[in-house]
């Protein structure tokens, strides 16, 4: 068994210089299944390098532990830790072939010649670079690079690969054509794998489970639709989608016999959006409290005329528009807020005209400014 298990995991980088000690890790705990993909995404800076590289020993654990199956490695040499790394840099000798980059490994742990042969073959083949074995790195693209790099992990059958954003290097065609390679890659080989990205897109396309960070702490760890369908916080919430999730702050006002949404704006009223009962029920004991409505753009309609309205309708104002072929980003402004809809790319709204949208509240969410978290009962 290959599971991965980080238990209070902290990671402080020492003084030095002018700088201050940094606690980029902040006592984690998360657990990677047994074959699992897992992917952790979060800004820059959010503590992801970090501990791919305490769990790969390439960097001190400061606090808590890290175990592989039953056993806890924190005091293992890398090279013992039956794991092996993909750098977004490739990291491959530029002097040895394309054969011997990936036979480097192999031949450091004394493999037999006949087996580092079969081995760096089949890894070829599965990688399609059969036709490419006696070539320098420098005579290959930028996605063949990565393709050995990461022939040279498989070669040696490791439990647990780890990525550090492999497809950073890739222009965009190729990240699209290389994600899905390695997503059948994770297949074939069934091994556990975790997958370092900045890039939210390629968390939610290739991760069995993501599990997001922000500033050295966990926000959420979950299949990529439940992290989309019930972000945990606001920080996933604006993180995760894209465009992200509208997040419009005001207050739960009453209307009549109706709980409303009101938007805060110092100078005009703001808008009101009606709750229905799920909504309701959610805001009750908080009348009269600050909240957060969250809606994503494609939970937005456009009313096609002031006189179609319902009562329900809220008036916005076009600010500017973004087709993207297949959808339209619309940008609108609503009291205080700049809200994006998707729309379909039929739709022509020009600049300053005055429109009325439709929230589709059953699909919104509310959270508590304070706590930052999703209100669920
Ligand atoms: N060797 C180091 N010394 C001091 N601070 C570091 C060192 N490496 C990384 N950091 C800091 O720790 C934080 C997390 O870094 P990192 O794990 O590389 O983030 P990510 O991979 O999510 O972008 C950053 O603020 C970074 O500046
Ligand atoms: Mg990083």
């Amino acid at each position: 068994m290959s599971e991965v298990t980080l238990s209070n995991l902290s990671k402080t980088y020492p003084a030095a210089g002018k700088n201050p000690a940094f606690q980029a890790v902040k006592g984690i705990d998360l657990q990677i299944r047994d074959r699992e993909f897992m992917v952790l995404v979060g800004p820059s800076g959010c503590g992801k390098s970090t501990t791919l590289r305490m769990i790969a020993g390439l960097e001190e654990i400061t606090d808590g532990t890290i175990a592989i199956g039953e056993t806890v490695v924190n005091n293992t040499l890398p090279k013992d830790r039956d794991i092996a790394m993909v750098f977004q840099n490739y990291a491959l000798y530029p002097h040895m072939t394309v054969y011997d980059n990936m036979a480097f490994g192999l031949k450091l742990r004394k493999y037999k010649k006949d087996e580092i042969k079969a081995r760096v073959g089949e890894a070829a083949s599965m990688l399609g670079l059969q036709d490419m074995l006696d070539r320098k790195p420098k005579a290959l693209s930028g996605g063949q690079r990565q393709r050995v790099a990461v022939g040279r992990a498989i070669v040696r059958k490791p439990k647990v690969f780890l990525f550090d954003e492999p497809l950073s290097n890739l222009d965009a065609k190729m990240r699209v054509s290389t994600r899905a390679e390695i997503s059948k890659l994770h297949k074939s080989l069934d091994a556990t794998m975790i997958y370092v990205t900045h890039d939210q897109v390629e968390a939610m396309t290739m991760g069995d489970r993501i599990c997001i960070m922000n500033a050295g702490e966990i926000m959420q760890v979950d299949t990529p639709l439940a992290v989309y369908n019930e972000p945990a916080n606001l920080f996933v919430a604006g993180f995760i989608g894209s465009p992200p999730m509208n997040l419009l702050y005001g207050t739960v006002a009453k209307s009549g016999d109706q709980l409303v949404f009101q938007e805060n704006d110092g100078q005009t009223a703001g808008i009101q959006v009606p709750l229905d009962a799920r909504l309701s029920r959610l805001a009750q004991k908080r009348i009269g409290s600050e909240i957060v409505f969250g809606i994503r753009p494609e939970h937005i309609k456009m009313l096609s005329s002031p006189q179609a309205a319902p009562a329900a309708s809220i008036p916005a104002i076009v600010d500017n528009s973004e087709p993207m072929g297949s959808e339209t980003f619309l940008y609108l402004l609503t009291g205080s807020h700049k809200l994006v809809a998707r729309i379909p790319p039929t739709g022509r709204f020009e600049p300053d005209t005055a429109t009325q949208l439709a929230f589709e509240t059953e699909k919104a969410h509310l959270f508590d400014p304070q706590s930052q978290e999703r209100i669920t009962e």
